[in-house]
């Protein structure tokens, strides 16, 4: 798959995550809207975590406007991120959440939005079919090297260790929590 195609369809997998966030709004349902909230934050983090690492660099080595679109996009993550950092803390029931989900939805729909009418129309122009796959499988492997990590961030070394015998790892037993949580992310 290519480059545009890979993060064209994470933003619409975002974009649906938004309107059940939005249906569970309208019927208060807080137990709903905190699930998908947090879905919502993770897909985010994984997904402007990949545009970042591999392909903003790759945008910045190209034409003046073209980084110029890339630079703009970094401010915009870093307003995301900023939103996303305060709702982590914050549970459905208090005043500010919808305030910033919503906030956090608007954001990210007109970033969504820029990519793909300015910046991936100029990425398929300069960079041709071939590096735009080739940058589509570097961000398939990055995005499941995030996947992983999300796996078994924040576990105890309890938790992990259940993870590593369902999973049934080698030499689980006298592994620290560091090393459980790479060798599973490894597997
Ligand atoms: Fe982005
Ligand atoms: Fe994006």
């Amino acid at each position: 798959m290519d480059a545009v195609t890979l993060l064209t369809n994470d933003h619409d997998k975002v974009r649906r995550l938004f309107r059940d966030f939005e249906t569970a709004e309208e019927a208060e349902d807080s137990a709903r809207q905190e699930t998908i909230a947090e879905q919502i934050l993770h897909e985010l983090e994984v997904h402007t975590s990949i545009e970042e690492e591999i392909l903003y660099p790759a945008a910045g080595e190209l034409s003046e406007e073209t980084r110029k679109l890339m630079l703009e996009g970094v401010e915009e993550h870093h307003v995301v991120d900023t939103l996303m950092s305060e709702i982590s803390d914050l549970g459905p029931d208090d005043e500010a959440f919808a305030a910033k989900m919503t906030v956090l939805i608007e954001n990210v729909e007109h970033h969504a939005e820029e990519e793909e009418s300015e910046l991936f129309p100029k990425l398929r122009e300069e960079l041709g079919d071939a590096a735009l796959k080739r940058l589509g499988t570097e961000l398939a492997a990055a995005k499941e090297r995030h996947e992983a990590g999300a796996a078994t961030d924040g576990r105890s070394r309890d938790e992990l260790y259940s993870l590593a015998q369902e999973r049934d790892l080698p030499g689980r037993s006298s592994m620290t929590k560091e090393e459980l949580a790479e060798a599973l992310e490894d597997q």
